[in-house]
């Protein structure tokens, strides 16, 4: 029988709030543990001209924490010219981002995995589509979901917002990740305290402002595998 790997959805509370950082930190945290990790961008928007072609910076980021080998095409099946929403994106080039080719491309990495981490383009909602957003790609995946919090102002909204968001599709939500993004942002703690409360568990990890030791990503690729 095949092996199904376990697999975690990164999104996040908005884009720029870290989801990279932590998707390649727990990559790294994985592989640490002997684990075979694929990674998954499957919808990029934005990229710069290389010697192996056109790329996408998050998906070469996580491909370069992962110690699974996969053709590019594979980690982003999706890769489109213009840094903008996705559906936006997809129009200037002409194409319409359809889910079979991701499917296909998570089939082909998780032959070769133990565990798969994707990660989401902007936030839950983001659209890809007329009518589809990244939550109809997770929702295809079939994977649980673990939320990045940006902490800054603002933040507390966007959480439980997509916290809603996620159970609404009825899809599990693994956990949430603290990102303290803003080190200016005064009442750090209580913040954290407060979706703790709220969410009715603790972070999974807590990222300082610029890590720079793995402690936390550590502790939190534990703590997603006892899940
Ligand atoms: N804890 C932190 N301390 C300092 N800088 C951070 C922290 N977390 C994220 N950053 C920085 O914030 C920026 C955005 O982070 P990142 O690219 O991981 O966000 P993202 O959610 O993946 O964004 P996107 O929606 O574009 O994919 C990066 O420059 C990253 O290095
Ligand atoms: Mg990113």
């Amino acid at each position: 029988m095949k092996s199904v790997p376990r697999g975690f959805f990164i999104t996040g509370t908005d884009t720029g709030v870290g989801k990279t950082l932590v998707a390649a930190a727990l990559t790294r945290a994985f592989v640490a543990r002997g684990l075979r990790c694929a990674v998954m961008k499957p919808v990029a928007a934005g990229g710069s001209r290389t010697p192996a072609g056109f790329r996408n910076d998050d998906a070469l980021e996580l491909l370069a924490a992962s110690n699974v080998q996969a053709p590019y095409e594979h980690v982003n099946p999706w890769l489109l010219a213009m840094p903008a929403s996705p559906h936006l994106a997809a129009r200037m080039d002409g194409v319409t981002i359809g889910i079979p080719r991701i499917l296909a491309a998570r089939d082909r990495l998780a032959a070769a995995a133990d565990v798969l981490i994707v990660e989401g383009a902007g936030g839950w909602e983001a659209p890809i589509s007329a009518t589809g957003t990244m939550a109809d790609i997770a929702a295809s995946l079939e994977l649980p979901v673990v939320l990045v919090v940006g902490l800054r102002l603002g933040c507390l909204n966007h959480a439980l917002l997509t916290r809603e968001a996620i159970r609404a599709r009825g899809l599990p939500f693994t956990g949430w990740i603290a990102n303290k993004l803003d080190r200016e942002m005064p009442l750090l703690r209580e913040n954290i305290q407060t979706l703790t409360t709220r969410f009715g568990a603790d972070p999974l990890a807590v990222v300082p402002v610029d890590p720079t030791d793995s402690a936390w990503a550590v502790a939190g690729a534990g703590n997603l595998l006892s899940h």
